[in-house]
Parts: C-alpha cells; sequence; structure tokens
C-alpha cells in the first residue's frame, strides 16, 4: 500500500466538479455526454453485456454482485416483457451518494439506465426513489423529458429500431423498500414483503413475474463509463474482482464528513478516514469504524485483522494488521470479516457509548421490520428492549449473551437479508466490546 496520502479517482462524480455544471441536458451534452449511448446504439446487446463482464463491474447497492453476471441472466430469446429497475431508494444508515448523482447530474444515470436496458431489451424501466427525495424525483423527470425531446428516450432512439420508456415511481420512506424484491412487490403497488429466493431472484422472476434486473444508482452510471472506456480497459482501474471506482460516504466523528470517490482497494480506511475525510474531531482517538453502512459488522481499534491475500505469485498468504491498514474494497473488507455495503463508512471516537450506539442501530432494524418472518419481526423488537433496558439502567447480567442468543437465532432463519442486517450489527458489537456491555449491565 503507497505511504502517500489519499487523492480521490472521480469518473462517476467527474462532472460535479465541473464549474458552473448543472443537471440541465445542455451542459451534460457539453461535457460529452449521451457520447455512451451513441456508441452503444451501433454495438448489439450482447456485445454490450460482454463489456460489462470484462469491466468486473460489482453492484454497488449493497451485496456486490457482478453486474454483468446479473445481465446474462436474461435470455436473448425471452418471450416475456423484460424490465430494468434502478434502486434509488437509499436507505441504508450512512449512505448519502446516489441523491448526490440524481440532484447534481441526473443524465448520467438517464443514460446509463437507457444503455442498460438496451444491453438487456428492456423496453419499460422504473427508477424507484425514496419518498424523501421529493427534489430530486423533479429533477429527474425534467431530465427524462429533454432525454425524450433529444431522441435519446421514447420511440426509435438515435434513429434505431430500438424504444423505450423510463417512469419515475416515488416510494414512501421504508427501509425495506431498497431490498430488491420488496421494491418490485411497492411497484406492483403491494406491501413491500420481500419475495422469498429462489424462485424469485428478479433477474428470473421480477416485476409482473417477468425477468427484471435491478440494479443500484451509482452502478447504473458506471455502464456509461465502461462503454466509453471500453470493458478491458475500465477493469485496470482497482484491482481484479474489485474494479472501477467507489463512492464512499464518510459520516461520524471525522473533520470532514461527505462523498469521496476512490480507486477500489488502492487506499485503506486509514487513508479514507484521515486523508479524505480529515481525520477524527478534536484530535480524538478513533474506537470503531463500521465500514458499509449500518449493517456491516463494527471494527473495533486494536483488534488484529488476520487478512488473506493473494500474493504477485498468486499464492495466498494471511498477513496482521490493523483495522485502518485494511485496503477498501469488497474483497477485503470480507476477508476482514465485515463487508464494505452500501460504501457507508461509519467514524466513532473513543467518546462513543457503544452500548447507547447499538441502542440506535437496534431502534431502526425493530422499526423497519416489515414484520413478514417472526425470527425478524419478533428477534428485532426483542433487540431493542434489551439494549433499551441497559441503557435505562435495568440491564441484567445475562443481557450480553442474550443480545448474542436473539441474534444468532435470527441471522439465517429469514426471508430476506434484512435478517442478517439486524443480527450482525448485535453479534459483533457485543462480541468485540462485552466489558463495555458487561459494564453498563452493572450501572443501575
Ligand atoms: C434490507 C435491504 C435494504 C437494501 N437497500 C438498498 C438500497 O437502499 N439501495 C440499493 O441500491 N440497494 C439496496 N439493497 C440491495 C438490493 O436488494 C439489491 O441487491 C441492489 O439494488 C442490486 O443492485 P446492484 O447489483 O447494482 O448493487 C438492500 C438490500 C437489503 C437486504
Ligand atoms: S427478514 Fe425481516 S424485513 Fe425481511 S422479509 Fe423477514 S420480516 Fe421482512
Amino acid at each position: 500500500m503507497p505511504e502517500t496520502k489519499a487523492i480521490e479517482r472521480r469518473i462517476v462524480l467527474a462532472n460535479l466538479d465541473q464549474p458552473g455544471y448543472t443537471p440541465d441536458i445542455e451542459c451534460y451534452l457539453k461535457h460529452g455526454g449521451y457520447a455512451s449511448l451513441r456508441k452503444a446504439a451501433g454495438m448489439k446487446p450482447e456485445e454490450i453485456v460482454n463489456e460489462v463482464k470484462a469491466s468486473q463491474l460489482r453492484g454497488r447497492g449493497g451485496a456486490g454482485f457482478a453486474c454483468g453476471v446479473k445481465w446474462g441472466f436474461i435470455r436473448a430469446d425471452e418471450k416475456k416483457p423484460i424490465y430494468l429497475i434502478c434502486n434509488a431508494d437509499e436507505s441504508e444508515p450512512g449512505t448519502f451518494k446516489d441523491r448526490q448523482i440524481i440532484d447534481r447530474d441526473p443524465h448520467q444515470l438517464v443514460e446509463g439506465m437507457i444503455i442498460s436496458c438496451f444491453a438487456v431489451r428492456a423496453k419499460l424501466a422504473y427508477i424507484y426513489i425514496r419518498g424523501e427525495f421529493a427534489g430530486g424525483a423533479r429533477i429527474l423527470q425534467k431530465a427524462l423529458d429533454e432525454a425524450r425531446r433529444n431522441n435519446f428516450l421514447g420511440k426509435n432512439i438515435l434513429g434505431t429500431d430500438y424504444s423505450l420508456e423510463i417512469y419515475i415511481h416515488r416510494g414512501a420512506g421504508a427501509y425495506i423498500c431498497g431490498e430488491e424484491t420488496g421494491l418490485i412487490e411497492s411497484l406492483e403497488g403491494k406491501r413491500a414483503y420481500p419475495r422469498i429466493k429462489p424462485p424469485y431472484f428478479p433477474a428470473v422472476l421480477g416485476l409482473y413475474q417477468c425477468p427484471t434486473i435491478v440494479n443500484n444508482v451509482e452502478t447504473l452510471c458506471n455502464a456509461v463509463h465502461i462503454l466509453r472506456m471500453g470493458g478491458a480497459e475500465y477493469a485496470k482501474i482497482g484491482r481484479p474482482n474489485n474494479t472501477g471506482t467507489r463512492i464512499v460516504c464518510v459520516s461520524g466523528h471525522v473533520n470532514k464528513p461527505g462523498y469521496y470517490e476512490i480507486e477500489n482497494g488502492a487506499w485503506t480506511l486509514g487513508q479514507i478516514v484521515n486523508d479524505l475525510a480529515g481525520g477524527v474531531r478534536g484530535g480524538k482517538k478513533i474506537k470503531a469504524i463500521i465500514p458499509g453502512g449500518s449493517s456491516a459488522k463494527v471494527l473495533r481499534m486494536g483488534e488484529v485483522i488476520k487478512l488473506r491475500q493473494k500474493q504477485p505469485d498468486g499464492s495466498m498468504a494471511e498477513k496482521e494488521m490493523g483495522i485502518l491498514d485494511i485496503p477498501y474494497d469488497f474483497d477485503n473488507l470480507q476477508a476482514a470479516g465485515t463487508m464494505s455495503g452500501s460504501g457507508a463508512i461509519i467514524v466513532m471516537d473513543e467518546t462513543t457509548d457503544m452500548v447507547k450506539a447499538m441502542n440506535n442501530i437496534n431502534a431502526f432494524y425493530a422499526h423497519e421490520s416489515c414484520g413478514q418472518c417472526t425470527p425478524c419481526r419478533e428477534g428485532s423488537l426483542w433487540l431493542q428492549k434489551i439494549t433499551d433496558r441497559i441503557v435505562r439502567g435495568g440491564g441484567r447480567a445475562s443481557d450480553p449473551g442474550l443480545l448474542i442468543n436473539v441474534a444468532d437465532n435470527i441471522a439465517g432463519r429469514t426471508i430476506c437479508a434484512m435478517g442478517e442486517a439486524t443480527a450482525w450489527p448485535v453479534q459483533s458489537f457485543v462480541a468485540k466490546f462485552r466489558d463495555e456491555f458487561e459494564k453498563a449491565c452493572e450501572k443501575k
């Protein structure tokens, strides 16, 4: 890892740096906008899918699934209608990147969506946008209207025989509407109850039981740059299986909270926090970092991470390091026992009361459980009740163990991954800060 200071590498956010940049189509066109779509119009859909496969782009919504592989699930001879949905729900606590693109560079998303729809042969697409983003929905609607007027959208796009419509659907503000199958249910006009996978993998049985590609805002924007550079060239950014850039959102006790676009794997967690986000406020020490949104397992300052890394000769070797030395990308965070998730880095300084922080997170998941499965519905509430009573001075000596027990009985026993999102923070907070939980239980 270089000793130099971390710097940003802006590709998706590049336009935002242009002086006087506005969300209008004229401005986007002036900065080279829709050139990738023109290129795509001269290609076959499968050629675009192959470029995205070659780019090794992984989804930026949380799970990090290979985008080209997902698109490849759509059969060329599919008889049913094919849909594409842009997931603009952005509901993972600590995440605030997609809204920047929507508000300030909406045409990049629109262009990325049109290219992606063409690649998977979708003739109808939706942007499922978080209800609170009312302003963003208006900006996007204007961008769609402008794109239609310029023949980038609608009938016979750029003189081809390909036609596409994109509609905006505003959510009503529920975390679970970000989960792709819950989102689809909501889009169909129902309560956002996630569906069981299998059989309901969206690419097979999605919207209206038809093949549906669901991708995050940032993922879809990357399609523009993959077409511009070519998949193989794009894959040179970052490192194998962790290519391209990543917009990380740094929040918590840092001097410069904000969103930063970095090359995947180029910088460590410590470099991002200290160089980009300006270090911890008031010169205090870091106590803990949640590296990928509130669902990700917490990292404790001082813990020793045993990271299995690929060596230049291709062999694997284990290296011991502190949490600040973990290179920030999908695979390294996973190897460190957590995840890069939605790219939201939450920094907690030495003054943080970890039990209170846990209680805050538990309250969120208890409130947001859709209630469909018992372990998540009941368990999330019990978790909150337990941390709540500890915080109020009514904790019992058995509570840390009880928290782990409840969390262990949620993870892996639910319909959707919100079970894990609820359990992982508890399992890691209690395991890594057990001393604090035990002490808090003694206080009356
Ligand atoms: C509880 C829960 C909430 C989620 N919220 C979001 C969200 O707000 N935005 C998002 O893009 N993905 C979210 N996801 C991930 C989506 O289910 C899905 O994996 C993603 O939209 C796929 O896009 P990608 O492959 O481009 O990442 C969530 C997943 C879960 C389990
Ligand atoms: S895990 Fe939770 S959010 Fe997901 S379906 Fe079950 S009850 Fe609903």
